[in-house]
């Protein structure tokens, strides 16, 4: 196991360019398996969570066709259904990466039938999939859980369209959406999802499937319209940049007081972040760039920030996915913010690692108040999941001495080489083995 060793208290400066999103990545190579055409994307990420995507769609007979042709644009995946037989996720892959849920809707939308190994709990809370499975049933699918898998069947003359509900007590789901949406892509007749979740990584994905053939509207509100159509084909698609990997970004160039060009920044994606963030003083100035989801911004900092409330919420909420990483700027600030976490009540596990560093936080269920203090101290700390272990990087970056984060490859499953970039940003940051 690797860690990360961070002298902190180095300002960062310069240019880093926001990659491709894990997120919307992860539904749009599940949509592959829509079509026997080949499926070109782009500006994938390397991350472990793609890897383990790739893995279990060339285990279902959808492969890469393009791995031998040269390097020369490294985040391009090109995938083809070639054997449309097997439809097993095993639960040994699926145990390593709940998104595996993605290949539901497609694997049942276009094979008939879909075997998933169903995902437990993460450590961010229960995640249930059941909404997903609803969404499935209304088309008309049978599904049976055997042996820990959820075994679905579509009728003999194929998925049909209904009105869809996919509303949850916290809200919509995004992979239920994705699920939902891909499969019905393919149903006879007309789908009406309504409490649809309005992620930009559900908008990526119904483009990717327009291009495809399919004919969707509506996407980026809670009511999307499916026209189901007999076949897809293939298409060339450029996944959407990293809102969550930017605002990772902009939490590090603001804890340090740095100036930080992001290129490739999805800025019109992320209006509740820049909100929050320009509340606690930190400033955002887009530098370039017609399009507001590819733009260019600076983002500098040159005080300690001001406390600030926030409440995570569905899209165009302030996303969880950046709670914790908000909370680490926070814990500097001059007084007391108040952090409220909506979407997964028990995401907190960064809240005691970030106390070992000196912050003053007390949580009270899915609040937390953070009182700002002067200066973070370093210590070795542990990564227990993906977010939480970015926001004890934020927070190292700017403690006064050493920082050691153990089992970062919590951070590898969603950041490329974090460590470099912000190396290259002016940080002190690196990697070494894990000791034993
Ligand atoms: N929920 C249900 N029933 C369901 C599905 C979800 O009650 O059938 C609940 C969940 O327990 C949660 C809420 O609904 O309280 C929202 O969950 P959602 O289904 O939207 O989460 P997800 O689709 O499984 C994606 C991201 C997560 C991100 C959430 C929320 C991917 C691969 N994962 O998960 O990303 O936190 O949406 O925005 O897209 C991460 O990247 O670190 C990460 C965890």
């Amino acid at each position: 196991m690797d860690r990360f060793v961070v002298e902190g208290g180095r300002r960062l400066e310069g240019r880093v360019r926001v990659n491709g999103s894990k997120n919307a990545a992860l539904p749009l190579l599940a949509a592959a398996l829509l079509t026997d055409r080949p499926v070109r994307f782009r500006d994938v990420p390397d991350l472990a969570d793609i890897r383990n995507m790739l893995g279990l769609l060339a285990e279902l007979g959808c492969c890469r066709t393009d791995e031998r042709l040269p390097a020369a644009d490294p985040g391009a995946v090109t995938l083809q259904s070639v054997n449309e037989t097997p439809s097993h996720a095993r639960y040994e892959v699926v145990k390593t990466m709940r998104a595996s849920i993605c290949v539901l809707g497609p694997l049942l939308a276009r094979r008939g039938r879909a075997r998933v190994s169903m995902p437990g709990g993460c450590a961010i809370g229960d995640r249930p999939v059941d909404l997903h499975l609803r969404g499935l049933r209304s088309l008309g699918a049978r599904i049976t859980l055997e042996e820990g898998d959820i075994v679905a069947a579509a009728p003999p003359e194929g998925l049909r369209g209904e009105t869809v509900f996919l509303g949850g007590p916290f809200g919509s789901t995004v992979l239920g959406t994705a699920n939902v949406m891909s499969a019905a892509a393919l149903a006879r007749g007309r789908t009406v999802i309504e409490s649809a979740a309005c992620e930009p990584e559900i908008v990526d994905l119904a483009r990717l499937l327009n291009a495809m053939g399919a004919r969707i509207t509506g996407a980026g509100s809670p009511r999307i319209t499916i026209d189901g159509v007999p076949s897809l084909g293939g298409a060339d698609h450029a996944v959407i940049p990293d809102r969550i990997e930017a605002g990772t970004l902009m939490c590090a160039a603001a804890i340090t007081r740095g100036s930080v060009v992001l290129d490739n920044c999805p800025l019109d994606a992320m209006l509740a972040v820049a909100d929050r963030l320009e509340a606690a003083g930190v400033r955002l100035e887009p530098t370039g760039g017609d399009d507001p989801l590819r733009c260019s911004c600076r983002v500098s900092c040159d005080r300690a920030p001001h406390p600030v409330e926030v409440t995570t919420q569905p899209h165009p909420g302030f996303p969880t996915d950046l709670q914790a990483q908000l909370m680490a700027l926070l814990c500097i600030a001059e007084g007391n913010s108040v952090i409220t976490e909506r979407i997964f009540p028990e995401r907190f596990l960064h809240v005691a690692e970030l106390g070992r560093m000196g912050a003053s936080l007390f949580r009270s269920g899915a609040t937390v108040v953070v009182s700002g203090v002067r200066r973070l101290r370093g210590a070795p700390v542990m990564a227990s999941d993906l977010r939480a272990s970015a926001s004890l990087v934020v927070a190292a970056l700017a403690a006064e001495g050493t920082t050691t984060i153990s089992r970062v490859y919590h951070l590898d499953r969603g950041y490329e080489r974090l460590e470099d970039r912000l190396t290259a940003l002016g940080a002190t940051i690196h990697r070494e083995r894990e000791p034993g």
